[in-house]
């Protein structure tokens, strides 16, 4: 008994003490020069590919002023696209997807490249929220970025890639508050249906899982030994490791399930279009900005949009409907600018109202300390010196092979989904969730920018940290109880609309996020952690000054400081029963009080889903589009 006791205590001394030289281990990188030679042949290739992904995208083409669709879906983003395929499954039905942005190109779709696509403004629409003394303090102007795709694939090109469902509740929930159709058991077919599900350790549960759906989701190809540490963390504080999308396990640890095909993003639009790119009744027209949904004053019916196109205007026509699919805060402005949201507003705005409903109302969001960064005495994460240094073998390695860690979605590789009120309950519902990330945006210096953190705070309090090696975790509220609101600034499309996030504002939402990085603290003092001198930063933070160090008081500053906002905007055209005066579209979703116009993208959730919103959105297109075919007399599908 003693013996093993001894070599037990041996070998962890032994493995306690092996050194990281990279992140691939102990040993050094062989010859650099080889190295760096096939990592600019890898680049022709990738530059060769990337030639032949342009083709693989519809076409752009310009409609005839006037025409006539039988169905016209407005913005290709996670929904859109989705949608606009589908309908187009049928060959008689005409139909004609508009979107503002340009097209998808293949470097947009290198995981780790993430960081930097919100720096583009071509692609990104920019947003900022209004100045806060409550949230993004620390932020240039007080203001937190909100960046959202502007291209074909929307903001299934900007994201992170991160592959959630939400939790069963979360639907059952949206089902009790009157929308008939929506539960899990309603909703869980086209999870199924929309998934290429490549997972080994989990594909075999058919019950939840699908093989030959049009989005692929797999792990990324490599895991740094951080993220490893992570999960070896759950388990030593009694978490199991689950597969978060099976419906039957929400509380425990996980590696990222990431909507990634062979190493690379899989977008919206690769899903969904790129396989329907010859179909002759599907029309797209790109670099296309909608201005507003025509409406017969007289019947009350949408009977097409009007659209700007490299300066010259259009009319569209939509014989059956028209779908608003510009997300969560593009459908919202739509709205209103057609004369469909709050009368006062809209004549404030000389917008002629035409419906009053609560159209920009209930904005929701995930948020958390953005702050939460840890340093570690070991070469183990991930530093973008290392990463872009071509004598290094990663960029060899993905170019040739699509491996190692520039298949990581931007650092994010591990989370946890826990009840921080109920730690040791196996079924609680959580209300946090612990994101992972193998960096930090001090490390990688350039992931300030996406944050937008002013430049005092950078250089006293964080530059300290650029270049070193460190991890964070984004504790996130799951059902904040905060609600924000969007409204227009003027009549103009061309004008970013009024954003008043409301992050924090309700007491609760405090609490819960404290205890969040309470959590993650407890995570950090794990051995799995240790073993890397995980050790967290507590920063100096001159507007914090006045809270004790480490005390709850000192992580809400953090947290209203450097308020990290993780882009899941939602809730802005709220779906419920006709009667529930808070509601914009009925559980078909169709506006109510207007015929022949839907809303189907974040938008409609009347709550936020507990996880990330991209495949939930899928789904949201899927089942519209499903919807659609019903209501139309045209036949559905069902998984393949
Ligand atoms: C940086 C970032 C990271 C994210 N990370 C994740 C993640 O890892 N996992 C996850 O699940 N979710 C993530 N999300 C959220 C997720 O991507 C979105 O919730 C989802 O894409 C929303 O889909 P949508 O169809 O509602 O809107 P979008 O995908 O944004 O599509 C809207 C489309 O409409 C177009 N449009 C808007 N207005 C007009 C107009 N007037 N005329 C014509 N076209 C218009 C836009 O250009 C856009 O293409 C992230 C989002 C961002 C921005
Ligand atoms: C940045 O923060 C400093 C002090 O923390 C403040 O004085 C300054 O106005 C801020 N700058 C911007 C552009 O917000
Ligand atoms: C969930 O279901 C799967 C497949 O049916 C099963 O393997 C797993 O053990 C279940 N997990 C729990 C926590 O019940
Ligand atoms: C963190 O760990 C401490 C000590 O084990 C424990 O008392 C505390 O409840 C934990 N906190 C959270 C939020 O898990």
């Amino acid at each position: 008994m003693k013996c093993w006791l001894i070599l037990i205590t041996v070998i962890s001394t032994v493995q306690a003490k092996i050194q990281y030289k990279n992140l691939y281990g102990r040993e050094p990188f062989g010859n650099s020069f080889v190295n760096m030679l096939s990592a600019a042949q890898g680049a022709t290739l990738f530059a060769l590919q990337g030639e032949e992904f342009m083709h693989a995208e519809p076409p752009d083409t310009t409609p005839n002023n006037r025409d006539q669709f039988d169905f016209i879906v407005v913005g290709a983003g996670t929904a859109g696209a989705t949608i606009a395929s589908r309908l187009s499954e049928i060959p008689q039905v005409r139909v004609l997807l508009i979107e503002a942005g340009r097209s998808e190109n293949l470097v947009m779709d290198i995981p780790i490249i993430v960081n930097f696509l919100q720096f583009n403004n071509d692609i990104n629409w920019k947003y900022r929220t209004e100045p806060s003394n409550g949230y993004c303090t620390a932020m240039t102007d007080k203001r937190c970025n909100w960046p959202r795709g502007r291209v074909m694939g929307g903001s299934s090109v900007l994201n992170y890639m991160i592959a959630t469902r939400g939790h069963p509740k979360d639907y059952d929930r949206w089902a009790e508050l009157g929308n008939e159709g929506w539960s899990w058991k309603d909703v869980l077919p086209y999870f199924k249906k929309l998934e290429s599900f490549n997972i080994n350790d989990y594909v075999s549960n058919q019950r939840v899982h699908n093989k030959n759906g049009p989005v692929s989701i797999e792990y990324p190809a490599f895991h740094t030994p951080l993220a490893t540490a992570f999960l070896k963390a759950g388990e030593e504080l009694g978490y199991p490791i689950i597969d978060y999308n099976s419906g039957n396990e929400s509380v425990g640890f996980s590696y990222l399930q990431t909507t990634l095909k062979d190493g690379m993003r899989m977008s919206s639009s690769v899903a969904y279009l790129h396989p329907a790119r010859f179909r002759k009744n599907l029309v797209v027209t790109k670099n296309s900005l909608v201005r507003k949904v025509l409406i017969d004053r007289d019947t009350k019916r949408a009977i097409g949009v009007e659209f700007v196109k490299r300066g010259r205007i259009f009319q569209v026509y939509a014989s059956k409907e028209v779908i608003l699919s510009a997300g969560a805060i593009g459908s919202p402005q739509i709205l209103m600018l057609s004369g469909i949201g709050p009368t006062g507003h809209l004549q404030e705005m000389g917008v002629k109202p035409i419906v009053d409903l609560p159209v920009g109302d209930n904005l929701m969001d995930h948020i958390g300390c953005g702050a939460l960064m840890f340093q570690v005495d070991q070469p183990v994460g991930m530093r973008f010196e290392d990463l872009a240094n071509p004598m290094n073998p990663y960029i060899k390695d993905f170019f040739f092979e699509r491996k190692g860690p520039l298949t990581i979605p931007g650092g994010c590789e591990a989370l946890a989904f826990l009840d921080v009120d109920r730690p040791g309950d196996r079924d609680a519902y959580p209300n946090i969730e612990l994101l992972f990330v193998s960096t930090s945006w001090a490390s990688i210096s350039v992931g300030r920018f996406d944050l937008g953190i002013n430049d005092t705070v950078w250089q006293e309090t964080y530059s300290k940290l650029e270049n070193t090696f460190t991890w964070t975790v984004f504790p996130l509220l799951l059902r904040p109880k905060s609600r924000g609101k969007i409204r227009l600034r003027n009549a103009d499309i061309n004008s970013h609309p009024v954003i008043t996030a409301n992050y924090m504002d309700d007491k609760e939402d405090v609490r819960i996020l404290v205890e969040g990085v309470r959590t993650a603290v407890n995570v950090s003092r794990t051995n799995a952690m240790k073993r890397f001198g995980s050790k967290v930063f507590l920063a100096e933070l001159k507007g914090c000054k006045e809270f004790e160090m480490d005390s709850d008081g000192y992580w809400e500053c953090v947290t209203r400081s450097i308020t990290m906002n993780i882009y899941h905007y939602s809730g802005t055209c709220k779906m419920g029963p006709s009667g529930d005066p808070t509601a914009v579209v009925d559980p078909r979703l169709r506006v109510h009080g207007v015929k022949g116009l839907r809303v189907a993208d974040a938008s409609i959730m009347p709550e936020i889903i507990s996880a990330h919103p991209n495949i939930p959105t899928y789904m949201i297109g899927e089942k519209l589009a499903d919807m659609l075919k019903e209501d139309w007399g045209y036949p559905t599908k069902p998984q393949q």
